[in-house]
């Protein structure tokens, strides 16, 4: 095992080759907001919010897909930072329909934690107000678009926790969405186990559970890690 050394907000650690920046603080105390990291999944760089800077980079990393380096001088929570992860925030709020008031995840949300984490009170982005459709032909579960922030937790939990591959990305640019199938009704896609995977790894209200009311909508983040962990390790309580 090789170890390298390097800085995070100034304080010196020494962590395993091939750790990301995102595990290194994490093990360190030092927090880095999130959305589309989730653990027991693989990381895509989706959301951005983990954006630091690097001493030697002229361009903002995301923690959560890059390797730490020897004599790396990170810095997690910069002026510059704090200005891009609220505008990030900003700009997925004013992307989607987010009307919290009458959301099933309202108060359980990461999403609107984040909007409290960054400070925003309001976005200074106009708001698209896009037309979306909601599927609920699922006999369990649904998902409401509007509120879906293109993590794709969703299609990594399902393909590689489930391995049953019902969620997919379709389209481009602002028409690109999360789509069930070849693009079929959530109802009608036979590879789905109705495990409930999905439901647990929306940081949002899009994938709901049916009956769900208003506010209730709690998930159970550790399920995902304990699957993982437990099939590497063969310990199936918790
Ligand atoms: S998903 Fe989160 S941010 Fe969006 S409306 Fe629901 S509670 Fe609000
Ligand atoms: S449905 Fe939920 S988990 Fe899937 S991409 Fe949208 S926000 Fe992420
Ligand atoms: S958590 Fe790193 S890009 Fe989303």
């Amino acid at each position: 095992m090789s170890v390298k050394t390097l800085t995070i907000d100034g304080v010196p650690i020494a962590i395993e080759e091939g750790t990301t920046v995102l595990e290194a603080a994490r093990q360190n105390g030092v927090h880095i907001p999130t959305l589309c990291h989730l653990e027991g999944i693989s990381d895509v760089g989706a959301c951005r919010l983990c954006l630091v800077e690097i001493n030697g980079s002229p361009k903002l990393q995301p923690a959560c897909v890059t390797e730490v380096a020897e004599g790396m001088n990170i810095r997690t929570n910069t002026e510059t930072l704090q200005d891009y992860r609220r505008t990030i925030v900003e700009l997925l709020f004013a992307e989607g329909n987010h009307v919290c008031a009458v959301c099933v995840a309202n108060g359980h949300c990461e999403l609107q934690d984040l909007a409290i984490e960054v400070g925003m009170d309001h976005s200074r982005l106009p708001y698209r107000f896009p037309e979306r459709e909601i599927d609920v032909s699922h006999d369990r579960f649904g998902i409401d678009h509007n509120r879906c922030v293109l993590c794709t937790r969703c299609v990594r939990v399902c393909d590689e926790i489930e391995g049953a591959h019902v969620w997919d990305v379709a389209y481009r640019g602002a028409a690109l969405k999360v789509v069930t199938g070849l693009n079929q009704p959530w109802g009608a896609v036979d590879a789905c186990t109705s495990c409930g995977k999905c439901v647990d790894a929306c940081p949002t209200g899009a994938i709901f559970r049916k009956g769900s009311t208003v506010a209730e909508m709690e998930r159970d983040r550790d399920r995902l890690e304990f699957i993982v962990n437990a099939r590497k390790d063969h310990q199936w309580t918790r």
